[in-house]
């Protein structure tokens, strides 16, 4: 009942995209204020941002982060939030019924965005706004001088143009929630003129045209073909958006679900190459997987109509070893689709069904699903091989039969580091695994790593903050270029050979 790898230096998928592991803050919640963003934190610098976050940032490793929504981009006034600070105004933010003061914007972001070392990915609002606010925006964050917006940057203290390359023309315009909601036709000349002008601004810039909010809309595939028939020549990515959950206690199906991402995202680049086709162009669109995670939406029921309250606590959600397991899977997906995803975001950062956790005022802690993340984001380099694998099936009620093993390999000639990413999706069994390396030069098990536990339910709270994380592994042997391993029961396991 064991499992089996087959992997070769010459089988190469893609290079693994440094993009892949981008997060997402939005003004949303305890995202901002009180989670990155909070002056007067004991461990706050003289512009607010806490330290905590900011150590656990740079630890967690993203690469890239997408901002300032989410929904809330959709009725956002980017110049609200910058210049003097006194005279910035509050707002309502009509996304989550917030109400936004304005004391943290593009330059506070770019700020974090340096002392955190990610690459920023803008997004501009399209829904109650369009060609002419994405251009002013565009001149004052990337032109450096000379003319109105950028000489208004520049007198805001950012002399230099912060040369922001990454922009998604807006957020889930196909969805009844957004404001501003339009027409796949709509919003495909919107963006399409969009794109063009702010092509003009700037033309190294990259877009990324908003693909359907989830796989289940109703207009699904024809929302992304209606789109791309107008923005194919303008635009280099299509967006994808997907949450998880664990419905009732269907534990089995939860830990297949990145089988409907794997389905999704081919659904995705078959139909953006067939608007490719009938358009004749020769350039492949790749995708921008920017908002991904767990997310207990149905916890959320009820949350919708809130009052106008500043940085509320909202969907925060607390992850269990089970949800780490399956945030891994996601992201083994996710490289094995590496030569088409580009670009992957974990929706959010900090407190928003987030891998870290803060209180106003107090601590800051690691989510159980921080651990695959920072991983794969530190491990995954080079070039993403073609695996050959063999697998037990197990039966989901959701997704019928499923390979207990999930799992990818990334290899860097340059260090001679192979890494094995692993799921065994298997509640209650220990999976055997072999995988021939003979490929490969001489190799060592040079770090082997399980997150696994016996109560799948175990969480990290403030109070208990390392309850969950990984742990060294045992057994892994290598004898004449064949790796033996047993993968415990609902475990992420991360093998590093050199
Ligand atoms: O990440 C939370 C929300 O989920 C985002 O604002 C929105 O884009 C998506 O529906």
């Amino acid at each position: 009942n064991g499992s089996s790898l087959v992997l070769d230096p010459r089988f190469v998928l893609a290079e693994v995209d440094r993009r892949l592991f981008g997060s997402f803050v939005e003004h949303m919640g305890r995202c901002v204020y009180t989670g990155i963003f909070e002056p007067g934190h004991p461990t706050a610098d003289d512009s607010g941002l806490r330290g905590d976050v900011l150590e656990l940032v740079r630890e967690l490793g993203p690469t890239v982060v997408r901002y300032p929504g989410g929904n809330f981009v959709s009725g956002y006034r980017w110049e609200d939030g910058v210049g003097p600070v006194e005279d910035r105004p509050a707002r309502l933010d009509l996304a989550w019924r917030a109400l936004e003061p304005n004391t943290f914007g593009l330059n506070e972001f770019m700020h974090w965005a340096h002392a955190a070392g990610v690459e920023p990915m803008m997004a501009v609002n399209l829904g109650t706004r369009g060609v002419q606010e994405a251009c002013d925006l565009l001149e004052y964050t990337n032109h450096p001088g000379d003319t109105y917006f950028s000489d208004l940057r520049r007198s805001h203290g950012a002399k230099d143009p912060h040369g922001i390359k990454l922009w998604c023309l807006g957020n889930e315009l196909d969805g009844p929630w957004q404001v501003g909601q339009k027409t796949a036709h709509e919003y495909g000349r919107l963006a399409a003129e969009t794109g063009k002008a702010m092509r003009l601004v700037d033309p190294s810039i990259e877009l990324v045209a908003v693909g359907s909010s989830n796989s289940g809309m109703s207009t699904f595939a024809s929302w992304e073909a209606t789109v791309l028939e107008h923005t194919y020549g303008v635009v280099d990515y299509i967006s994808l958006h997907a949450y998880y959950e664990q419905h009732g206690d269907d534990v089995d199906s939860f830990l297949a679900t990145a089988t409907d991402m794997d389905m999704f995202i081919d659904a995705v680049i078959a139909t953006a190459d067939h608007v490719g086709a009938r358009l004749r162009q020769r350039k492949k669109l790749r995708l921008a997987f920017d908002e991904w995670n767990v997310w207990y939406q149905e916890r959320f029921v009820g949350q919708t109509n809130l009052d106008w309250r500043y940085a509320q606590p909202l969907i925060e959600d607390n992850y269990t070893v089970v949800d780490a397991v399956v945030v891994g899977s996601y992201l083994i997906s996710l490289l094995n689709h590496a030569d088409r995803v580009a670009i992957a975001c974990q929706a959010q950062l900090v407190n928003i069904i987030a891998p870290i956790l803060t209180e106003p005022g107090g601590r800051a802690w690691r989510q159980t699903i921080f651990y695959p993340f920072t991983q794969a984001a530190r491990l995954a380099r080079g070039r993403v091989l073609r695996t050959l694998a063999d697998s037990p099936l197990y039966a989901t009620a959701r997704f019928g039969e499923v390979p207990v093993l999930h799992s990818t390999a990334t290899y860097d000639e340059d260090t001679g580091d192979l890494c094995v990413f692993a799921v065994n999706r298997s509640t209650t069994e220990t999976l055997p695994l072999t995988a021939d390396l003979r490929g490969f030069g001489p190799l060592q098990v040079a770090e082997h790593s399980v997150l696994a536990d016996d109560d799948l339910q175990a969480r990290n709270t403030a109070d208990h903050p390392d309850r969950v994380s990984p742990r060294r592994g045992e057994g892994a042997r290598l004898d004449g270029g064949r790796l033996t391993v047993g993968l415990p029961p609902a475990s992420w396991n991360v093998l590093r050979l050199a």
